[in-house]
Parts: structure tokens; sequence; C-alpha cells
């Protein structure tokens, strides 16, 4: 049988399969941050997979950074998330909910009030960002206070709790792709000179808080956490990722985490060779996965579980392609971040003739 199939123990969670749906943006929200009533269905009809995690979610309404992406901060918001898990364990599925602040990916025209994004330090990203109004260039955002790192902090710490009230099993920090967290790790994007940058053990500092915040509210067999080393998206840089990422993993353990998701995307360092070692929880490999390479890092022991992004996104019965060996839809990416129906929950299942 395929190691794609078999359990596997994911923190406090038995998974059905080791496959897993990878957050993706998908921009069906409204204004105020509140998942449209096609949410629901579009994550239980992909409810097959042994764990999903959500698209992107603000924790905080200053942590926005893309046009009609949603928050976890308002009643309206945790309203309609109780429906989203609903529907997934109604299926018989898993659902933690990927928590991204963007920090200085973000532009004051999606911020409340006009506000500056936030960040480590006043650096302006390189590039240009989608807004209501088309394409702006990003702005220099505004260097956090000490003070604001503690409340950005409790935010976090508060949405946990709040994804768990609305039935998540639990929550993904978002440390990747050079959002916020990734910018305080980075040492271009972090210039501070107090206890949250300089040294590696500084620019560690935000996201190893941030992770015991929201397990002290949830229970640290419910958090888990997603890197992307090397992957130069967003403007970020860092002068030594190998130290950097080696630093924080070994700190990692400590925390006893419910899994370390790594996405790679052309890095120059084999960072699952040099990280999973370091770990003791559950290890996660995403980015550019087919089930034949999948299936290979299952069986040589290198993850614990594969993430999937836009197979799933696709296919919403990707498992039962795989069983069967069935041939794949293709993304569209005209429709990855449009609002409505379309390239969302329409992609067909394989007919019951197919699966019979
Ligand atoms: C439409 C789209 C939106 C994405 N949004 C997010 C996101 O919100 N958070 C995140 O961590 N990664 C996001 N990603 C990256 C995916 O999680 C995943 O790492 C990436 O797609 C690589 O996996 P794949 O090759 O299987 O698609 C997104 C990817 C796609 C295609």
């Amino acid at each position: 049988m395929s190691p794609l199939f078999s359990q596997v123990r994911v923190g406090r969670h038995t998974l059905s399969n080791r496959m897993v749906m990878a957050p993706m943006t998908r921009s069906r929200a409204d204004d105020a941050g509140v998942p449209s009533t096609l949410v629901p269905t579009y994550y239980a009809q992909r409810a097959g997979a042994g764990l999903i995690i959500t698209e992107g979610v603000f924790p905080v309404a200053l942590g926005k950074g893309y046009v009609r992406t949603p928050g976890i901060e308002t009643a309206e918001q945790v309203a309609a998330w109780k429906q989203v898990s609903a529907a997934v364990h109604a299926r018989g599925g898993r659902i933690f909910m990927q928590l991204m602040h963007c920090g200085r990916i973000s532009h004051p025209s999606l911020l409340p009030e006009g506000a500056l994004p936030q960040a480590p330090s006043a650096i302006k990203p390189a590039g240009q960002t989608w807004t209501a109004t088309g394409l702006e260039e990003f702005v220099t955002p505004h260097a956090l206070s000490v003070a604001e790192i503690a409340s950005i902090i409790d935010g976090y710490r508060r949405a946990a709790r709040r994804a768990a009230d609305a039935g998540f099993d639990g929550v993904e920090l978002h440390a990747a792709s050079g959002y916020l967290p990734e910018q305080f790790l980075s040492s271009g994007s972090n210039r501070r000179d107090d206890e949250y940058g300089g040294s590696v053990a500084n620019r560690a500092r935000f996201v190893l808080e941030v992770l015991a915040a929201m397990a002290s509210e949830i229970g640290s067999d419910r958090v888990g956490i997603k890197i992307s080393p090397e992957m130069n998206f967003n403007d970020i840089v860092d002068a030594n990722p190998p130290e950097t990422y080696t630093y924080l993993v070994e700190q990692l353990r400590g925390l006893d985490l419910a899994y370390l998701h790594v996405a790679l995307f052309g890095a120059s360092t084999d960072y699952h060779a040099l990280l999973r070692p370091l770990f003791d929880g559950s290890y996660l490999i995403g980015g550019g996965l087919d089930q034949h390479s999948a299936e290979s890092l299952l069986a040589d022991g290198r993850a614990d579980a594969v993430v999937f992004g836009s197979a799933f996104l696709a296919n919403p019965d990707l498992p039962e392609r795989f069983r069967q060996g069935a041939a794949l839809n293709v993304p569209d990416k005209e429709t990855f971040y449009t609002p409505g129906a379309e390239g969302y929950i329409d992609y067909p299942a394989m007919s019951p003739t197919a699966s019979a």
C-alpha cells in the first residue's frame, strides 16, 4: 500500500492519511474579513485530506495584507469560521487555521484608518502589491516598539483561542514567505538593536514568543509552524539562513509543538537533512511535490506527512485520485484570487463511475 494512506499522529490528533492540504489564500472573504458562504463548501469538498491547513488568516486587523482575506478577530468572523470547521468535521476531516500577519507586505489602503504596515524595522520592501484600486508600491513600514510587539504577540494568543473556540483542531503560525515572523527572523528586514534584533537569538525571539503564547492558550500539541528558508519571496533576505534556521528549530524542541512544516523552493542547502534531526515533533514537507516524490519522502522516513497546494486546490478528491492513479484536474491561475464560486468550488470530483 502507498505510504500516503497510513495513519499518522500529529500532536494531539491522529490523521487518517498523510496528505495535508497546504495553506492557500483564496480571497473569498468580504471587506470586513468575514469568509463568504462558499468557504465551508470549499473546505468540506477537500475533507479527505488527513489535515487541511486553511488559507492565511489575519490574527489582528493590522496583520491584513491582501484584498478579501479573512480574519479571526471579530464575532462575525468567528461565527463564519464555525461553519467551516463544522463542515469539515461533518465529513470526517481535520482542520488547522493558519495565522498570517503580513507585517510590511501590506498597504495603508488595506489597514484600519489607513495605518502604516508594521515591521521590525522601517525598511521598505522592493516591489508592488495588489490593492482594491490596482497595483501600488510598498511603503516604508512603521518600526514596532517593544510594547507594540507585546501587543501583537497577545493578538496571536487571542486569535489562537478564537480559532479553537470556532472549532479548529489547531493553528499554524505562518513564519514563511516573507511575512511578519520571517521579517523578524531575517537580517535584511530586521535591523533592530534591542532584544528583538541583532543576534540570531534575538531575531528568533518574536517567533518563539508567539508560539509560546499560542501554546499556553490552546496547548502546544495543537500548534504548528511553517517556514520556508531561502524562499526569496516578498523581498526577504537573510545573511545566513542555515544558521538562523538551525537555531530556530533547536529552540522549537522545548516547545513540544504538533509539527514543523517546511516548504522549500530552490534552496541551496538541503534544509530537510539539516532540520529534521533537530526537531522532535511531526515533520511536514511541502513545495512542488507530486505523488511519486511524496511517496518516496514518506517511504524513506524523510517526512511524516506531505503537503500539496495547487493539486488540492484543483482536485477536491486528491487522495482518492492518488489511490486510483486517476488523472488530475489542472489548476486555473486566473481564478486563484478572484471572488465567487468559479475556480473555487466548481473543480469536479471524479465521476461515480470513475471512482467505482
Ligand atoms: C493560490 C495560492 C495561495 C497560497 N497562499 C498561501 C498562504 O496563504 N499561506 C502559505 O503559507 N502559503 C501559501 N501558498 C503556498 C502553498 O502553501 C504551498 O507552499 C505552495 O503552493 C507549494 O506547494 P505546491 O507546489 O504543492 O502547490 C499559496 C499557494 C497558492 C498556489
